[in-house]
Parts: structure tokens; sequence; C-alpha cells
């Protein structure tokens, strides 16, 4: 062996101890599970609330829907060293469903609704698999289901009496920004922002005034932030 080609040799073998040594790499085959904080903060848009039996849309009447949060959880495969495939879960997050323009029948709260919002993506992450720094852009599909919906105490105190509520589930589209940063070969810290289409129609069936409904654009942004496990 010549010098130079020691050299070459050497210097090769120490940049392979380098890659495999404190560098995370996103490759075709790795799994990602990350767990975190989920905020599901709604930028709801509604029809006026439709009440047949005060003749139609009543003027001056929408919802308003507030945010919650859960413990997130996100599970990601890598199709290739740039493309993965990730699964967003979480627990249950319940929202109070609020009305306006109904004051002048004591009526604030509407109903609380809990609902899951699985939501399949496809990811492309731009940086070379050896880079601690892992941005990524997300397109994918939601299926919202809703349930255990009741009605609010104003509700069912008010003129409409008993009252029951139901909200249809949602398939639409999501979009996401996220990164992941590695602290070690194995854990990472993310940070990710969705934005997903979720749009229902509610139906009250109450004692007092028939069937009343509103179609709603709930159309939240979902924040996470936490911690993943690369395997
Ligand atoms: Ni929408």
């Amino acid at each position: 062996m010549t010098t130079k080609f020691k050299t070459s040799v050497s210097v090769l073998a120490l940049g392979v101890a380098m890659a495999s040594g404190s560098v995370l790499a996103y490759q075709e085959g790795d799994i990602v599970i990350r767990a975190g904080i989920a905020t599901v903060a709604p930028d709801e848009d509604s029809s006026l609330i439709n009440v047949p039996a005060l003749g139609g849309d009543v003027a001056g009447t929408g919802v308003e829907v507030d945010d919650d949060t859960q413990l997130g959880l996100t599970g990601l495969y890598m199709l290739s060293n740039n493309i993965g495939l990730e699964l967003l879960a979480a627990t249950p997050f319940t929202h109070t469903v609020s009305a306006k323009g109904l004051e002048g029948y004591g009526i604030d709260e509407v109903a609380d609704v809990k609902h899951l919002p699985p939501t399949l993506s496809v990811q492309y992450f731009p940086m070379p698999s050896d880079s601690k720094f892992q941005p990524y852009v997300g397109v994918g599909l939601n299926y919202t289901i809703f349930f255990d919906e009741e009605a609010s105490n104003d509700v069912e105190e008010s003129v409409l009496g008993d009252t029951s509520v139901s909200l249809d589930d949602s398939f639409g589209l999501a979009f996401q920004l996220g990164c992941d940063f590695a602290i070690t070969d194995q854990l990472v810290i993310n940070a990710a922002v969705w934005k997903i289409d979720i749009d229902t129609e509610a139906t009250l069936k109450t004692a007092g005034a028939g069937l009343i409904t509103v179609d709603v654009d709930i159309d939240p942004y979902a924040y996470m932030v936490g911690l993943g496990y690369k395997f």
C-alpha cells in the first residue's frame, strides 16, 4: 500500500465511523413514533342557524367552537429516504359549541362534542438523510368522527327543552408543515402544524321547536409539540 492510499482508506474509515456514529439518518424503512401535546384550534365559519319553526334561517345567528388540547401521537414510516407516510392520532378532543344571536332565548352554549381526527399524510423530507434537522411538508386525508354530543343546560332549560345533538362525520384534505430535530441517534424533538378541512352539519332535535340545523366549517389548525423515537 502506498502512503497516499493508506491515508485515503483512513479518511474513508473515519468518515464511515462518523456517519454511523452520531448522526440521525432518515432512511427507507425507518419508523418514528412521536408523542406530544396536540391542540385543535377551530378557525370556524358557520351558516345561519336554521329553525323551521321560526320560518327558516334566523338572521344574525351562527356558531363558534372553542379550542381543546389533548395527547397527540404520530407514527411515521419512511417509504424512501425522502418520502414518509404519517398517521396522526390523539386522545379524543372535546369542544364547546356556542351560539351567536340567540341571547334573547337565553342560549349561549349549545353543546359539548367529542371528536377524533385521524389524518393520514404523505410527507416530503427535502434534507439529506443524514441531516439532524429534518423539516417536512405533508398533504393528507382527514376523517373526523364526532361522538358523545350533548346538548347544554342553556338549551335544555330554554324554550327548546329536551334536545339531542348530532354532527355529521367529515372527510377532507389536510396540509401540514413540521420538523424533527435530532438530539441523539434515536431521539428527536418534533413540532408540527396542520390545517385541516373539517365541515359538518349539526342537527338538534328539540322538544320545543322541532329540528334545528346549522352547517359549520370548523377548518381548524392543529398544533403538536413533542418528542419522537426512531426505531
Ligand atoms: Ni371547510
